[in-house]
């Protein structure tokens, strides 16, 4: 039998995941969740999709020893290179946040031609162009990969002359090209969408994946009669976070952009499992 009070496990590389535990917490507030951040291997997305997928199904094994009731890959580029393979293994729901994503820019965009900012690991993969064109055949997606965006929003730099001068380079292309549709493809990326919106105009709608994850993680859960609804049983260990280095710069960012006082994050060696 399903335990409805057993925590949701979301991971990223890193801090950008907490955008997407944020978007669970405000969502689907019942429920209780496991965060892992793997600080001490960040960033997944200048690595190999071997490399990412190792990482990720070793972060998969944790979060099952903390007895998860279903998995959110909080992370594009794991998303990208391991989601398929490692939803094929387990008896749990698994989700990651470019279909959400996906499926929302190609039902917003009326020009059809849609932009994709993200890592250069999920631009190398296509696989935002792969499940936009299942949805929407005629799309033209653009890739971009922007990897200086992730130091910048790591350094609290959300909004500063260097981070729009360094969105203007990035994002110049994407204006001229007449896109009308941005997919914010990285989760550090929500932390500057004022940036970026401002960037790139009015007439440019930005579509925020992790918005859209947690929306598809509540329909899933309710589907499958998953769905906590009983909030006293939460108890103190209503969120726990674990990362693989940093405990406490890990926690000083959380608590930066998480409204719930962020108590602890334990440091475990995701290297045995
Ligand atoms: N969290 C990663 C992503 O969404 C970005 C940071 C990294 O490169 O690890 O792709």
């Amino acid at each position: 039998m399903i335990d409805k009070n057993a925590p949701i496990g979301v991971f990223d590389s890193g801090v950008g995941g907490l955008t997407v535990a944020r978007e669970i917490m405000r969502q689907i507030p019942n429920e209780r969740i496991v965060y892992f951040g793997d600080t001490a291997r960040v960033p997944y997305g200048s690595k190999s999709k071997e490399t990412v997928t190792r990482f990720s199904r070793q972060i998969v094994r944790f979060l099952q020893t903390q007895k998860v009731k279903a998995i959110v890959i909080a992370c594009n580029t794991a998303s990208a290179y391991a989601l398929e393979e490692i939803e094929a293994e387990l008896d749990i729901p698994i989700i990651g946040v470019i279909k959400p994503g996906a499926k929302v820019a190609a039902q917003t965009t009326l020009n059809g031609k849609i932009g994709v900012i993200a890592t250069e690991g999920t631009i190398g993969s296509h696989i935002y162009s792969r499940y936009i064109k299942e949805i929407n055949p005629k799309a033209e997606v653009i890739g971009k990969a922007c990897p200086l965006f992730v130091p910048l929003v790591e350094e609290g730099l959300w909004q500063d002359p260097v981070t729009d001068e360094i969105a203007k380079r990035y994002l110049t292309e994407l204006i001229d090209i007449g896109i009308d549709t941005l997919i914010l493809g990285c989760t550090h990326y929500p932390l500057i969408r004022s940036t970026v919106g401002k960037t790139m105009g009015e007439g440019v709608t930005l579509v925020n994946p992790a918005y859209e994850t947690a929306r598809e993680l509540k329909e899933l859960l309710t589907e499958k009669e998953m769905l906590n609804e009983e909030e006293a049983k939460l108890g103190d260990n209503r969120y726990c976070f674990y990362v693989s280095d940093g405990a406490e710069k890990f926690k000083r960012f959380a608590n930066s952009i998480i409204k719930y006082g962020i108590l602890s994050a334990r440091i475990i060696n995701i290297e045995e499992y």
